[in-house]
């Protein structure tokens, strides 16, 4: 169907952008309309890409979570790291992201944030959590006197996720692939060498702590990757249902008191 902009009235042209957001578009990417069955027609479909990364691997090296764990242990400090995780070929949800979002704040911060995975905000800006879940975030940690952007290594945060890239639609990561970015994130926190880690929500609990159900894990200091790790619900969460946030106000002063 096609139809001139000029004849919608506003209820339908909001109806029919309803429609497209529940679809899953969100996005506009051209000012114009396009016709993609007519397109389809038109241009010859691309030839396959061969997949040159699985045909000059050895078999042998073709588990992407052995590949990934060799790539990262060779990775002598974060900056080699960041690219080692760029370069990974193995993960489906790189194809799909805009940039590669490795980690934002002070390498040598004594607090190791770990996320989830970027969201669009991320994954055009290239830095974790600075839509609307990391503007709470960065609130919550000011209210304890800490910060992403300070030079003070005492008051300084280090953040990152448990994956670099957008999965579509925000969807959660699979379990194969937490799994094979899981040796990258393993040794971003060697190389951070923080004194603890704060893991928020249930995806980073699991990599972290091999436990789900942050309502239940939240406010208790557990251990994983060698340090403290404080388990948090996900700023988004704490959007959506403004009273977890007293339970995160207790567990900020947790984390200030163990800083102390
Ligand atoms: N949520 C996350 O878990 N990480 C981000 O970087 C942004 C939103």
């Amino acid at each position: 169907m096609t139809r001139d902009a000029c004849d919608l009235d506003w209820e339908t042209a909001a109806a029919m952008l309803a429609w497209q957001f529940d679809l899953g578009v969100t996005e506009g990417i051209g000012d114009a309309p396009l016709n993609r069955y007519e397109l389809e027609a038109a241009v010859p479909k691309p030839a396959p890409v061969p997949d040159t990364a699985a045909a000059s691997t050895p078999a042998a090296e073709s588990d992407p979570v052995a590949e990934a764990r060799a790539m990262a242990q060779a990775a002598p400090d974060l900056d080699a790291l960041a690219e080692a995780v760029a370069a990974f070929p193995h993960c489906e949800l790189r194809r799909g992201a805009r940039n590669t979002v490795f980690s934002d704040g002070r390498a040598n911060a004594r607090v190791m944030i770990i996320g989830e995975a970027p969201g669009r905000e991320e994954d055009q800006a290239g830095r974790p959590f600075v839509g609307r879940a990391g503007q709470l975030l960065d609130r919550m940690l000011a209210a304890i006197g800490l910060a992403r952007d300070t030079p003070d290594p005492q008051r300084a945060v280090y953040i990152t996720n448990v994956i670099p890239w957008r999965p579509p639609q925000n969807r959660d990561p699979r379990p194969d692939e937490v799994a094979m970015m899981l040796p990258f994130l393993e040794r971003h926190v060697e190389l951070a060498a923080p004194d603890l880690v704060v893991v928020v929500g249930n995806i980073a609990a699991k990599a972290v702590l091999g436990q789900t159900g942050i309502t239940r894990l939240r406010g208790t200091w557990g251990q994983g990757l060698g340090l403290p790790v404080m388990p948090m619900c996900h700023p988004a969460y704490l959007l959506r249902n403004p009273i977890a946030k007293r339970e995160a106000w207790a567990d900020l002063l947790e984390i200030q008191a163990r800083l102390r």
